[in-house]
């Protein structure tokens, strides 16, 4: 969780207050830190770099917005996309095809014609799609993803290293995959695998660094293959909780390496994390609308529902909350913070101690920036809010927020019914 700045018992979000964005871009509106962003990439980066030549695969599922990408892009990042909409909006935002890893699951034929012609690396994901992919005349750099039977992470639904999993090549046919991959003409430069998302301790991802090594090695005993990338995936968790401990990456960046380097052939590890470098660098402002004191339950009924952040409802994540314009009082008063949304579900904060709020009010959710506006949706009829990206005392619009002409505009009525 990130600190901010609290000046006069205003928050401070860059060296603005947050009252003066949801004043001036109105709310909801996701704000975003861009010194935050570079601080946070140069970090894992510079985790690494002591051990070993690393690639940070920036993961921009977590957030593409062409800004974002933009920032990450001038930072040397690599990215891991995962559909074509990714990919493209990566290369608009300026990063060559080099630096973008596809990695898909059950990706269809035309998708690996547009990877082709696109000249990114592909990932590879099943037989199948290595078998469909060979009958393009091309043969572009491609990877390995196995299912290495070791998984993690938040949520059961975000577990994707576990054996059960749709994910990955069994670990037990990969080599006989790299085998025909040789035999189809392709010269794979990696292997990768990811545990899954939001993992906050080391352990799991050192076991899955071994299990990548031993395969490693059986491809180069078997095959004689020399693979150069050991990707290790995403998944790094931030501390959502005010009392969650963040990891400490330079000792898990130590170890993963002190399993790799001289161990096997690859000279580079590549990470892909998402939420790590974009998690904390993004508050959600919303506004309270309506305070509802119930026989149970004392609600603070605000601008922002599961359309807008729908990670409470659907993970039953948590996310810390402020009062943007109350920072420095005593939080003392019980409310569950709830949105616009005609369901029981549309819930943002359960049982919160915050000051005692009143309409008006600006409430700060945390650590939106993963996550948060990528799987926003238009539910209800709402259209998805602004977003602002802020550099020290400036503010820039970085998308503007649907209105409802935006949301109907692939929408027809056939004729017949006009009559
Ligand atoms: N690499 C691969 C292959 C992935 O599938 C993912 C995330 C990442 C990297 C990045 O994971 P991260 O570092 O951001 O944890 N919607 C969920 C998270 C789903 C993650 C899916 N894959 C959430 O809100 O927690």
């Amino acid at each position: 969780m990130r600190q901010f700045k609290n000046s006069d018992g205003q928050m401070m979000i860059g060296d603005l207050r947050a009252t003066e964005l949801a004043e001036r871009f109105g709310t909801p509106l996701y704000v975003t830190d861009e010194n935050a962003v570079r601080e946070n990439y140069r970090r894992i980066k510079g985790a690494f770099k002591p051990y070993m030549p690393v690639r940070v695969h920036y993961a921009c599922k977590a957030n593409a917005a062409l800004a974002i990408l933009r920032v990450l892009q001038q930072e040397g990042s690599f990215i891991d996309a995962v559909s074509i909409g990714e990919v493209d909006s990566c290369l608009r935002a300026g990063f060559p095809p080099e630096r973008i890893l596809f990695t898909g699951v059950n990706v269809s034929n035309r998708e690996l014609e547009a990877l082709v012609n696109r000249k990114v690396m592909i990932n590879i994901d099943s037989f199948s799609e290595l078998r469909r992919l060979a009958e393009i005349s091309d043969r572009p750099k491609i990877s390995f993803r196995v299912n290495p039977g070791v998984g993690a992470g938040h949520h059961a639904h975000v577990v994707t290293g576990a054996k059960s999993t749709k994910f990955g090549i069994p670990k037990d046919e990969i080599v006989r995959a790299y085998d025909e991959a040789l035999e189809h003409g392709f010269i794979p430069f990696g292997l990768h695998a990811h545990i899954g998302a939001g993992v906050q301790e080391a352990a799991p991802f050192v076991e899955v660094t071994e299990v990548l090594v031993n395969i490693m090695n059986q491809i180069e005993d078997d095959l004689g293959l020399k693979l150069d990338v050991l990707d290790i995936g995403g998944g790094v968790g931030i501390p959502y909780h005010p009392d969650d401990k963040a990891m400490d990456l330079d000792s898990f960046a130590s170890e993963v390496t002190s399993r790799i380097k001289g161990k096997c052939t690859a000279r580079t590890i590549a990470v892909e994390p998402g939420r790590y470098i974009i998690a904390d660098t993004t508050v959600l402002l919303t506004s309270v609308v309506d305070v509802k004191q119930t026989p149970d339950k004392r609600f603070c009924g605000v601008d922002a529902g599961f359309n807008t952040l729908i990670r409470p409802a659907f993970y039953g994540s948590f996310h810390h909350v402020a009062v943007a314009n109350k920072f420095e009082r005593t939080a003392d008063t019980l409310y569950d913070v709830v949105g616009p949304i005609c369901e029981t579900g549309d819930f943002l904060a359960k049982d919160r101690l915050l000051p005692k709020v009143d309409e008006g009010d600006l409430i700060a959710v945390y650590d939106t920036g993963a996550y948060g506006f990528t799987m926003a949706s238009n539910y209800n009829m709402r259209g998805r809010p602004r977003e602002v990206l802020v550099k020290d005392t400036s503010a820039s619009v970085i998308r503007e927020a649907e209105s409802l002409d935006d949301m109907l505009r692939l929408e027809r009525i056939p004729t017949r019914l006009m009559i």
